[in-house]
């Protein structure tokens, strides 16, 4: 055991879970790749739990992230921020949402928490709908609306959680249905549940869920959901932490794959457009977002420092169009896992879009998920130089692949020939 390891468990939480049998520490980056304290280079397709959405590194944001450390890393919010105004300005106008109004937390977690707290004030209701095999944050709140009991350490809530059908396409009792026959069997399961209930808040879906395996509905489902949801004045919550910003390639955000509802009432924000600096948030309609008569603040939600390194990166993104970036190199990525997954009897489905894509793996010739697997395929895919991720729902049995946005063809090339290799081993 590496002497930082030994005191890392001398002194953290046991439940902070590494990768790896030998754990690694990663002392810097560029581009896609990241050097380890083994002083061996990786390519790096899973940027930190999707947070390095653009580039390790990335000159722009570092550059950005220098002036300001120069000038003034944080005021509060009790003043006049304008890295938080122009930022803000921004995420308003892309969300879709009408007059909109941004608050700017520092994680998912604090930013779905708002979303909560905003939902339950404005409903007067403390029921609340989340999917099955869902995740949205660490605290109190979010864990009591986690349907994956992986992620899941108490079951005691302020809130009361009703969860819905449909989050997972592949498992459970309708995923033998078509497409369409499937969002109908959801729908119907919406409704009946509605005729149980008071009057919940609001439903609070990712569009692909991030932890529990990359995995989503078909496309339009949560416009179905929205038409039932609308009857009801119940709120539709978009939590974007891992779909936002192009990921996803087809679409900006993630609900645009529902896109005939219209924008969520709500959507939370995270993970990918600090580049790896804390920030989260919320957009909401401002009628929505107002409705707390309480002063309401996040000491460190929206300080300049991270609201300079946000700016820059969303420009980066933009001017270069990264979406686009996904879609193409994504698409290419996706195919050629496919290929290689025809193969292998171990893996079960390879799904997603953009440069968001599980490859789930089971114990051959069965629907069983292998976790084994997957830790063993983490660990080949290390050996030879490239990092992934794992989540899914009972058992972490599906690996994750979320590359910065700005993948080369090549550098997908090389990924996915290691990933082959690696996915050949435990075969
Ligand atoms: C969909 C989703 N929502 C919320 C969160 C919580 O974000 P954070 O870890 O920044 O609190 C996560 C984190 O993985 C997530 O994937």
């Amino acid at each position: 055991m590496s002497d930082l390891y030994a005191r890392h468990k001398a002194v953290l939480p046991d439940w902070l879970a590494l990768y790896y049998k030998d754990p690694l520490e990663i002392t810097h980056g560029e581009g896609r790749h990241v050097w380890g304290d083994d002083g061996r280079k990786y390519l790096d397709f899973f940027g930190g739990i999707l947070t390095t959405m653009t580039a390790h590194a990335l000159p722009e944001v570092t550059k950005a992230v220098t002036e300001q450390a120069g000038r003034i890393l944080h005021s509060s919010t009790l003043y006049l921020n304008r890295p938080m105004v122009e930022l803000a300005e921004r995420i308003a106008q892309l969300s879709g949402i009408p007059d909109a109004r941004v608050f700017f937390t520092t994680s998912g977690t604090e930013a779905n928490d708002t979303a909560l707290l905003l939902a339950t004030t404005y409903r007067r209701s403390n029921q609340i709908l989340a999917m099955r095999n869902s995740y949205h944050g660490r605290s109190f709140s979010a864990v009591g609306i986690t349907g994956n009991r992986g992620w899941s350490p108490t079951s005691l809530s302020p809130l009361q959680t009703l969860y819905v059908h449909g989050g997972v396409r592949t498992r459970g009792p309708f995923a033998r249905l078509s497409d369409a026959d499937f969002i109908a069997a959801c729908v119907a399961d919406l409704k009946d549940l509605l005729g149980h209930t008071r009057s919940p808040a609001a439903l609070i879906a990712e569009p692909i869920q991030g932890v529990g395996g990359f995995t989503s509905p078909p496309d339009g489902l949560y416009a179905a959901f929205r038409e039932v949801l609308d009857e009801h004045g119940i709120l539709w919550i978009a939590d974007e932490v891992q779909t936002g910003w192009g990921r996803t390639g087809d679409n900006f955000w993630g609900w645009q794959a529902h896109g005939h509802s219209g924008p969520p009432d709500i959507l939370t924000f995270a993970k990918g457009i600090g580049n790896g600096m804390s920030i989260g948030g919320v957009v909401a309609r401002a009628d929505i977002m107002n409705c707390l008569d309480a002063n309401s603040i996040s000491t460190f939600g929206g300080t300049q420092i991270t609201m300079a390194a946000g700016l820059a990166n969303l420009s980066y993104l933009l001017e270069h169009d990264l979406q686009g970036n996904a879609r193409r190199v994504g698409g290419l990525l996706i195919e050629r896992l496919r290929a290689v997954a025809a193969q292998l009897p171990v893996v079960r489905e390879v799904r997603g879009r953009g440069l968001m894509i599980g490859i789930e793996l089971v114990r051959p010739g069965t629907d069983e998920a292998h976790p084994d697997a997957a830790a063993a395929v983490l660990e080949a895919a290390r050996a030879e130089g490239l990092l992934i991720g794992k989540g899914g729902g009972h058992n972490t049995s599906v690996l994750r692949i979320a590359p910065p946005l700005t993948l080369t063809v090549s550098e997908a090339e090389e990924g996915a020939a290691i990933l082959e290799r690696a996915l050949g081993s435990v075969h």
